[in-house]
């Protein structure tokens, strides 16, 4: 009697995004929709815009403490999209580990959109609208400065942070519907379902006290840069 074939293919679950990663991705992007809404919408206070916008610096602050001391693959060691890795990515010649993490393309769309986002925050923080609104750090810098940060923000910055935000949400849904790749689950759960052993992110309670310990930190510098505005 013939056997039936079942597939017995090994699969191994992984946790590749730990908690505090996880918190900081959908608050940063709460955070952003909402200075942007801010911004956007007539008739709401400034002040709303740049305390959504002092909670992107911090969540930025944390992330760059993230990326030394967090779960292996939030580490910036683990953000390589260099010419050859991407190359052989787009080839389909990878490495094993190109699935586990940040793809070499989902590493350089992370370090795009958080270097476009610090730049956003940074002149943010040295604008001045000659209406309502003086960022806390405008005293620190020329008048000339303060106009270039200004001009920056309201326009190509503003363009910039709308168009690789829309690319990156048309990647995530492009590699779910065509790709058949769902990167969306782990960046809620967690975990990734691979077919090869990989080593997983730490995401033990002490090591979530340790992001909440940063987080705090964090927000905690922020709030002095404030006041350093008067
Ligand atoms: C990632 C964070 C931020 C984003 C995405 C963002 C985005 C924007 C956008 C879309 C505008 C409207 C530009 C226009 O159409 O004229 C704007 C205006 C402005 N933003 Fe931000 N911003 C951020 C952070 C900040 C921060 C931290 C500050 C200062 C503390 C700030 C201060 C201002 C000021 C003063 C204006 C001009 C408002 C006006 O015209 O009255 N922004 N920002
Ligand atoms: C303003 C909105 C958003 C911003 C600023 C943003 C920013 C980011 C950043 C910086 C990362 C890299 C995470 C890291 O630090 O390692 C990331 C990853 C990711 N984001 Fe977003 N995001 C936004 C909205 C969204 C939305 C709406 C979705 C869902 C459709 C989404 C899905 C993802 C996924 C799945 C990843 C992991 C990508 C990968 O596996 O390489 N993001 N996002």
């Amino acid at each position: 009697m013939p056997q039936s074939t079942v597939d017995t293919a090994p699969t191994h679950k992984i946790r590749v995004w730990d908690l505090p990663l996880r918190i900081f991705h959908w608050a940063l992007a709460v955070a952003v929709a909402g200075a942007v809404a801010c911004a956007e919408i007539p008739g709401i206070p400034v002040e709303w815009h740049a305390r959504f916008g002092y909670a992107v610096l911090a969540l930025l602050i944390f992330r760059l403490a993230w990326g030394l001391v967090g779960g292996h693959w939030a580490r910036f060691a683990r953000l390589r999209p260099t010419p050859a890795r991407l190359r052989a990515y787009f080839k389909g010649e990878g490495s094993p580990e190109d699935q586990v993490g940040h793809s070499p393309l989902g590493a350089l769309a992370t370090i795009a959109l958080l270097t476009i986002l610090a730049l956003q925050v940074g002149s943010g923080l040295l604008a001045d609208d000659e209406i309502a609104f003086v960022g806390p750090l405008n005293h620190l810098v020329s008048s000339a400065v303060g106009e270039a940060a200004t001009e920056w923000h309201k326009e190509l910055g503003k363009l910039l942070v709308f168009a690789l935000v829309a690319l990156h949400v048309a990647a995530v849904v492009y590699y779910l519907r065509v790709r058949k790749q769902n990167l969306l689950g782990p960046m809620v759960h967690g975990d990734k379902v691979l077919a090869h052993p990989a080593r997983a992110s730490r995401d033990d309670g002490i090591l979530r006290l340790w992001g909440l310990v940063l987080a705090v930190l964090a927000a905690g510098a922020v709030g002095w840069l404030v006041l350093q505005g008067g």
